[in-house]
């Protein structure tokens, strides 16, 4: 038997359900916020991830899909939405015309990353994507939004905040760490030694138990921000602070994508296990300009949409729509056009095969209809129809003009 990919799965059935319902709430708050859906291509030219995501990242360096096309030219499957959106932005010339740009998506990303609970290959993001606003009150927009999705869908959570500063003080932070890394070199792991020399910040999120403790003495870029970057992180807290979303400061917080700058953010749950990060976003100033667009600043935020629908607590499901089915061969053929007139404003199935009442109940209640309609012998005779309210449990035969 052919089986799906390892850490590629179907999604059908309630977890459809769950699915659907994250998606229809989140796109409902981003509305109200003001955005607007953008889609594009799952399979992208393989340098925009190299340029955007970075080389030296764990997602472009370890865990591409790629490969060559028939057209010889060197592809992959998208990791993440932010760069696509982004080239979509630039090849629309939406740079040049300047302005305020707000866009959301939602799709497959495919990660060749170690599958475990709430890690896959191929799993979906919701995304939100802002071009054009320069101040810290957009990057506040940005988690009140995460937040505001989060409590529709009845989901806790704990929000982790950092700084990376600018090209103002990010450079003379990174010649301070890297003196401190060659200060232990002697005593980290063979990737922190590798990521000294292609990007140093990364080694504060290593894994390992020794580099973390060693860590702890690293020289804090929090403490080292230029002024610009400083008040903005203020303000930030301020507005987070004013409009009751806390946070917990976390100066390891580097995120794995190497066009951040200043404000990084992770949503985590305590609820899922290992794999906690729920939501992850940052402001990305520089990244337009370094996929040859025009200087523009841009923030944004993607959420995992497998680990939510582990949290979200679904609204009771109503019963809704009718179900019809036939007691004698005679009556599918009306039973087939009553449907067909229901569905022009409601949901309506009907079973094609005639069946005891017993059974046709069964069948309105697999599908959560509210009503279920029966024809049998009588009900042709009489011109009528046989009515359960599955809601209210009640239940009487009316005249098929009047159904
Ligand atoms: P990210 O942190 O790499 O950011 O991913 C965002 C979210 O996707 C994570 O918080 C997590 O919930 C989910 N996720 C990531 N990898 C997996 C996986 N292998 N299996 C299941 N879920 C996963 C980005 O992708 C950025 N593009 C976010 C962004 C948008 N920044 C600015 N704009």
């Amino acid at each position: 038997m052919v089986k799906s990919l390892r850490g590629m799965n179907d999604i059908l059935s309630e977890d459809y359900e769950r699915f659907t319902y994250f998606i229809n709430t989140a796109t409902a708050v981003a509305q109200k916020y003001g955005f607007h859906f953008i889609e594009t291509p799952l399979l992208e030219e393989t340098a925009l991830f190299k340029r955007s995501v970075g080389e030296s990242s764990d997602i472009v360096g370890k865990e591409m899909y790629q490969f060559t096309d028939k057209g010889n030219n060197d592809v992959c499957l998208r990791p993440e939405g932010t760069a696509g959106v982004v080239r979509a932005f630039i090849q629309k010339k939406l740079d040049k015309a300047g302005g305020i740009h707000r866009f959301f998506y939602h799709g497959s990303m495919f990660r060749y990353e170690r599958p475990q609970k709430g890690r896959l290959r191929q799993f979906h993001q919701f995304g939100v994507e802002s071009f054009g606003v320069g101040s810290v009150y957009e990057d506040a927009t940005m988690i009140m939004m995460v937040a505001d999705i989060l409590k529709a869908c009845g989901i806790g959570y704990k929000l982790q905040l950092n700084s990376l500063g600018d090209q103002n003080c990010m450079p003379q932070y990174r010649d301070s760490l890297v003196s401190f890394i060659e200060s232990v070199e002697d005593e980290i792991c063979e990737d922190c030694k590798r990521r000294k020399s292609t990007n140093p910040i990364r080694v504060l999120d290593c894994k390992n138990e020794k580099c973390q403790s060693l860590y702890t003495k690293a020289p804090k870029l929090i403490n080292s921000l230029c002024e610009n970057c400083e008040s903005d992180f203020t303000k930030l807290k301020k507005i987070l602070s004013d409009n009751d979303i806390e946070y917990e400061i976390d100066t390891n917080l580097v995120r794995g994508l190497d066009y951040y700058s200043k404000t990084a953010f992770e949503f985590v749950s305590d609820d899922i296990g290992s794999q906690s990060a729920i939501a992850g976003g940052g402001r990305y100033d520089r990244l337009v300009e370094f996929l040859d667009g025009r200087p523009t600043p841009a923030v944004g935020f993607a959420m995992g949409i497998e680990r939510l629908m582990e949290l979200i607590i679904m609204p009771e499901s109503k019963r809704n729509g009718y179900y019809l089915g036939a007691m004698d061969e005679d009556a599918i053929d009306i039973i087939i056009k009553l449907t067909h007139n229901k569905r022009n404003s409601e949901k309506a199935v009907c079973d094609f095969k005639a069946k005891n009442l017993k059974n046709h109940l069964k069948g309105a209640d697999k599908i959560n209809a509210q009503f279920c309609c029966v024809i049998g012998t009588n009900e042709i005779k009489d011109g009528t129809i046989w009515v359960k309210d599955l809601e209210a449990k009640s239940e009487k035969v009316i005249l098929l003009k009047d159904f």
